[in-house]
């Protein structure tokens, strides 16, 4: 549960999210596709996170909303093309179903080639200096592309059915979510124009909390129901995924978590900044209470 706060800076991402989407001047059936998997309430962990690093920065959040709104389209084409029948075949997202089920699995690829566009035009809305605009872009399509989130992506399905060390699937892990969870936080404290140092340990934490989320999907595959996830539990089974508790059995997998979490913590302290919210978003990533 997100506490009143943060969930007041959300509903009003909402709406600028909401807006921005409305405003497109798409073909009809498009649209429909594009604004039913992203207005599909999705938890929103890295629209939040870049928020908290505005608060943390003293910043205003909606400085970041434009990036928000990037990262939350990227994120939500993964998604899109991440259930289909070619990558995890899986039929309901955000307790929907999903968006080539709907459509059709043209429309939803398409759907998700126009939402990672239209990341790149949402990132020309910032209001920062031109400079720090490009620099933006590049960590952007570093992080999303073929040697972040789309390498990632990649390794997942070359490692199905197959025993991989725990480097290697680390690393398959930071790559497909840690990379988008890593922009959302160092992209956020770009605009905020930290210090290099600040910007070096937050893309610590982010690497830490980016693993510890993938690892708590990992658990929740085995773990969770179907309804509270909103998307079939044992998909990772049936796929014969290589994941955390694949390689290291649900107890291992929760000390591999718990040690993310400290790291990440530890990192979170070493910035010195006023981490509230950043520390409340971690916490409900690695599913602790209090
Ligand atoms: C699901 O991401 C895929 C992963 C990278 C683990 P989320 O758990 O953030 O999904 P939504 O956005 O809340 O639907
Ligand atoms: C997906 O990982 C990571 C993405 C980049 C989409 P998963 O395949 O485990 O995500 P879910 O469980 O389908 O949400
Ligand atoms: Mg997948
Ligand atoms: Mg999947
Ligand atoms: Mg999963």
């Amino acid at each position: 549960m997100l506490s009143q706060h943060l969930q007041h800076e959300l509903q009003q991402f909402e709406t600028y999210l909401l807006t921005s989407i409305q405003n497109l001047t798409y073909p009809e059936h498009l649209k429909e596709s594009v604004q039913y998997s992203l207005l599909a309430g999705g938890k929103r962990i890295r629209p939040l996170l870049s928020i908290a690093i505005a608060k943390a920065a003293k910043i205003p959040s909606s400085s970041v909303y434009p990036l928000a709104a990037a990262i939350e389209m990227i994120h939500t084409y993964s998604l899109i093309h991440d259930d289909l029948p070619a990558m995890d075949d899986d039929d309901l997202r955000r307790g929907k179903p999903t968006n080539h089920i709907v459509f059709d699995e043209a429309t939803a690829i398409l759907a998700g080639d126009a939402l990672l566009t239209e990341s790149f035009h949402q990132m020309t809305l910032l209001s920062v200096p031109a400079t720090i605009i490009v620099d933006l872009i590049q960590s952007l399509s570093a992080c999303a592309g073929g040697g972040g989130m789309v390498g990632g992506q990649i390794l997942d399905i070359a490692a199905e059915n197959k025993t991989v060390t725990l480097s290697e699937l680390r690393n398959i892990h930071y790559l497909k979510t840690g990379k988008m969870i890593e922009i959302a936080v160092v992209g956020a404290a770009k605009v905020a124009q930290l210090s290099d140092e600040k910007i070096q340990q937050l893309q610590h934490y982010s690497e830490a909390v980016g693993v510890a989320f993938q690892i708590q999907d990992d658990i929740l595959d085995v773990v969770g129901t179907t309804q509270q996830l909103g998307k079939p539990q044992g998909s990772d089974l049936t796929n014969g995924k290589s994941t955390y508790v694949s390689l290291l059995g649900l107890v291992g997998a929760k000390r591999a978590l718990e040690s993310e979490y400290e790291r990440a913590l530890q990192c979170l302290i070493d910035t010195k900044m006023e981490i509230s919210e950043l520390l409340e978003l971690t916490r409900l990533i690695c599913q602790r209470q209090g």
